[in-house]
């Protein structure tokens, strides 16, 4: 299989047009299974994705530990295809509370990045970026440690996640930004109105990640479905009460679509985030071998005309009940406020 690749930005990588993100592999969504996890990883590679997401901070270092032992582990010719892509930043706690806020000052952007090489196995990160901007911090003050440890080899690419136009165009006036993380799908299409335009201006490109809604709009999630307290989504307005059975309609009027096609819903979901530009690579959020060939074959969905216009109409932006993350984490977005 050939895989199809796009650009990072104007200054970014070269990357597969699908990125593999590995948080799921961590238990963010419910338990994972190590093994198979590990099978993922090197299915994707085989495959041709390059581009591996993670974050330091998911599960405390053990997401880093297991991209570490799959590319110990990958094959020969594999290892050498993986690009990483690390998020910092984030102070959590034993416990596994997330109340401690973001840390982007230049001393500890050294440190997270120190021990983020040590638990990878690499000996530089290729896109490093704070996950969410540190409201105490300047953005050029952690931008510029990043372009630091870009002189001294240890980063080859800076990156952004979640953050407001203004702090792009500060970053980008400070350093070469190759690309921005943040939330987009049918479901979730809050950065066309400033985030995408801005980005499109500054040659910045954009890794896409929520592209199913955390699974909600995968088409595998039954109406009764309950989550353990420790899943994410056990949390997530969107998947709470009403506003889940609302979601889920929206899910069937998108099922009838991809029936017509042929196809799945999560096929669809990444196709059309997919046929949004070519400077938007979807993150896919695959933990094992299945979910991970059913999302490679949205590559293989052309949707034309009128396939956009009958999404547009069965899920309608804004169309979502329930914001995108519980109250406390929408105050770090820079996207919303
Ligand atoms: N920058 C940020 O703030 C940020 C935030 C969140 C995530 N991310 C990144 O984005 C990546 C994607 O994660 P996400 O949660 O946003 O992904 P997502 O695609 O919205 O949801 C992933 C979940 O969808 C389910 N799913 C069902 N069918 C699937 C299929 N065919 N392919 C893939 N998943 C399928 C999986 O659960 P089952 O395995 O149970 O089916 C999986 O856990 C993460 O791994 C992480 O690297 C970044």
């Amino acid at each position: 299989m050939t895989m199809r690749t796009r650009k990072l930005g104007t200054t970014g990588p070269k990357v597969s047009a699908l990125g593999l993100g590995c948080m799921g592999m961590s238990p963010v969504y419910g338990d994972a299974d190590r093994t198979e996890s590990i099978a993922t990883v090197h299915a994707a590679l085989d495959a041709g994705m390059t581009l591996l997401d993670t974050g330091d901070f998911y599960a405390m270092g053990h997401n880093e530990m297991l991209i570490g032992e799959a590319l110990r582990t990958a094959p020969a010719g594999l290892r050498e295809r993986a690009l990483t892509s690390v998020k910092f930043g984030a102070l959590r706690d034993p416990a596994g509370g997330w109340g401690g806020g973001y840390d982007g000052r230049p001393v500890a952007v050294r440190n997270f990045a120190a021990y983020s090489l040590q638990r990878l196995g690499v000996d530089h990160i290729d896109v490093y970026r704070i996950a969410r901007v540190d409201p105490d911090v300047p953005i050029e003050e952690t931008v510029g440690a990043i372009a630091e440890l870009i002189e001294k080899g240890y980063v080859r690419h800076i990156g952004l996640s979640e953050a407001s136009a203004a702090n792009i165009r500060r970053a980008a006036a400070t350093a070469p930004i190759a690309d921005l993380q943040i939330e987009y799908a049918i479901i979730t299409r809050d950065i066309e109105r400033e985030i995408l335009p801005t980005t499109r201006e500054l040659g910045i490109g954009i890794t896409a990640y929520g592209v199913l809604s955390r699974g909600l709009i995968s088409g595998h999630i039954a109406r009764d479905r309950q989550f353990a307290a420790t899943d994410f989504r056990a949390h997530s307005p969107r998947f709470q009460g009403e506003n889940l059975q609302h979601n889920l309609d929206l899910v069937e009027a998108l099922r009838k679509i991809a029936e017509q096609k042929g196809v799945s819903v999560a096929q669809i979901a990444f196709a059309w985030v997919l046929s949004r530009g070519e400077d938007i690579v979807p993150l896919v959020g695959a933990r094992t071998r299945e979910r991970l060939t059913e999302a490679l074959g949205a590559l293989d969905v052309t949707l034309d005309e009128a396939d956009l216009t009958a999404i547009e109409e069965a899920v309608p932006a804004d169309a979502a009940a329930g914001t995108r993350y519980p109250a406390a984490q929408m105050a770090h977005l820079g996207t919303e406020h």
